[in-house]
């Protein structure tokens, strides 16, 4: 797109009714790889510069929280090749992107079953975000190991040992508390969840946290994925209505 486009993309946001935070089911990756003749793992390299251009554009924008879903419980499942070249990119970006998210005030964070991670990539990852933990910009939060249904089965088992515990009586729990026993207590729930690649499908990622999600699915495989597909979607999150169960009536009297 030419870089005026990108520009007037951008001066059409409304800078006061942006999502507070924004979630990316970032795929495709492979079938892009293919459609050039290249192995699949080309295509989770590509995804990289991807992941920098959404960072940034969100960073920009004022954005607060930025997660994306990098490896699923699920994707464990996938040939050992596969998931040993992840693994590995995953620990050359970590190291790699530290400076940068330094530099553009960036916090990293990350949620999922991190103890199933191999070990380097564990101790490089808790290093990132010791290293990036006062950077207060945004918040790029990534799942890793992640699945909606682990982490909701983890939160029950955390607070059968509470109840267990005596430190919780059950009448005393409710969404608020439920909510705080999740990987993502103290962030907001995303506004916009977008998916690339064309497939309009939410694969087990934040099925708690995106009940009231506007969903944006877009046709570009992740690698092609830039900032102006950002703004894209956010222009069209701007156009919508979301009236969390009430009439339309009610949200316009509101304004
Ligand atoms: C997304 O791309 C990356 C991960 C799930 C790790 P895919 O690897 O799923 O690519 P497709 O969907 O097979 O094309
Ligand atoms: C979802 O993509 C997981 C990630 C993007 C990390 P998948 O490629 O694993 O999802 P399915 O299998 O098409 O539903
Ligand atoms: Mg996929």
């Amino acid at each position: 797109m030419a870089a005026d486009n990108i520009i007037s993309l951008k001066e059409n946001i409304d800078l006061e009714r942006l999502p507070q935070h924004i979630a990316i089911i970032m795929d495709g990756n492979g079938r892009w790889a293919k459609s050039k003749g290249k192995p699949r793992v080309f295509g989770h390299q590509s995804g990289v510069t991807s992941v920098r251009e959404a960072a940034e554009s969100a960073a920009e924008l004022g954005v607060s929280y930025l997660t994306l879903y990098a490896f699923s419980t699920e994707n464990w499942k996938r040939p050992l090749f596969e998931v040993n070249a992840l693994m590995r990119l995953l620990l050359q970006t970590i190291k790699d992107e530290v400076v940068t998210l330094n530099k553009n005030n960036i916090r990293l964070n990350a949620i999922g079953d991190l103890n199933s991670l191999p070990k380097l990539n564990r101790e490089h990852l808790q290093k990132a975000i010791e290293e990036t933990k006062n950077n207060d910009r945004m918040t790029l939060t990534l799942a890793l190991s992640y699945s909606s249904r682990w982490e909701i089965v983890q939160a029950a088992k955390k607070l059968a040992e509470l109840v267990k515990a005596g430190e919780c009586e059950p009448e005393n729990v409710d969404q608020q508390y439920f909510e705080s026993l999740l990987t993502t207590t103290g962030m907001p729930d995303p506004e916009l969840l977008i998916r690339t690649s064309g497939e309009s499908r939410v694969s087990n990622f934040m099925l708690w946290q995106i009940a009231y999600a506007e969903l944006f699915f877009s046709q570009k495989f992740w690698p092609e994925f830039r900032k102006e597909d950002l703004y894209e979607a956010v222009l069209d999150y701007q156009c919508r209505e979301r009236r969390f169960g009430k009439t339309s009536e009610q949200i316009t009297k509101k304004k």
